[in-house]
């Protein structure tokens, strides 16, 4: 979904006139009116604040997310002259690993240090499960829609690739999603549990060949750092 930038708008003389006509009815003083001053949020606040908690401090640190990271900096651009540097093409990240090994707060925190890095970030994350749960044709969902918005998306994190029962649709539609992003190279974080061959086994061929080009495979130690902490 692209966010639209609204002009800022000049209040014509005669809506200051009505508003000077409306204050003095209520015996408010312009010169007196408390001025709201706005917050001050810094753009990390900001991507913390739309983040769930468990990931809203994550820190990437493996060396391929942060190699990932630089790479997608160095590839935004400035919509216009002046603007600040958006996220334009670049490549993707397919994580792979065991359960709590640590993917999807190393997807979190790429994207935080994007944002720390100065560059403009729109992004998404979803579950491929919540994915398909959103994409399924219902009464009063425009289906179509929503799956254009996260296409193009971009930045988009697909968490737990692989995780969704596979049919025929779950093939199609993230034939649809992974070959829009193929084609024009926006920056997919993916998480998945499984190896390529079983993704090719579930996901089809087409998916599983656009991935093996389009992404780094990001290889995690196999350690459920969730055991591990009760453990410790
Ligand atoms: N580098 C890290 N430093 C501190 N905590 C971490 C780190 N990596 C992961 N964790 C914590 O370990 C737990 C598991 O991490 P995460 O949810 O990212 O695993 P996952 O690989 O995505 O697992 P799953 O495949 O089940 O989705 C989480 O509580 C997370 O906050
Ligand atoms: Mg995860």
């Amino acid at each position: 979904m692209r966010t639209r930038h609204r002009e800022p708008q000049t209040l014509g003389e005669g809506t200051l006139h009505r508003m000077a006509r409306i204050l003095a009815a209520r015996n408010i003083d312009p010169g007196a009116a408390p001025v709201q001053e706005p917050e001050t949020v810094s753009p990390l606040e900001a991507l913390s604040a739309g983040m769930p908690p468990r990931y809203r401090a994550a820190v990437a640190d493996h060396p391929q997310v942060l190699a990932w990271v630089r790479t997608v900096a160095e590839a935004a651009v400035a919509p216009n002259q002046g603007a600040r540097r958006q996220i334009a093409t670049g490549p993707s990240l397919l994580m792979a690993g065991v359960v709590g090994a640590g993917k999807t707060h190393q997807a979190y925190g790429a994207v935080r240090k994007l944002v720390q890095s100065g560059v403009g970030v729109r992004w998404r994350a979803t579950t491929a499960a919540d994915l398909y749960a959103d994409l399924r044709p219902r009464p009063g969902a425009d289906s179509e829609r929503e799956l254009a918005a996260v296409s193009r998306c971009p930045l988009l994190i697909i968490d737990d690739l692989g995780a969704a029962k596979a049919s025929e649709w779950v093939e199609e539609v993230t034939y649809r999603l992974i070959n829009r992003r193929y084609n024009y190279e926006l920056p997919t974080l993916i998480t998945t549990n499984l190896a390529i061959r079983d993704l090719r086994s579930h996901l089809g061929d087409r998916v599983a060949s656009r991935l093996a080009q389009m992404t780094t495979r990001v290889e995690f130690e196999q350690v459920d750092r969730r055991r591990h902490r009760l453990a410790a």
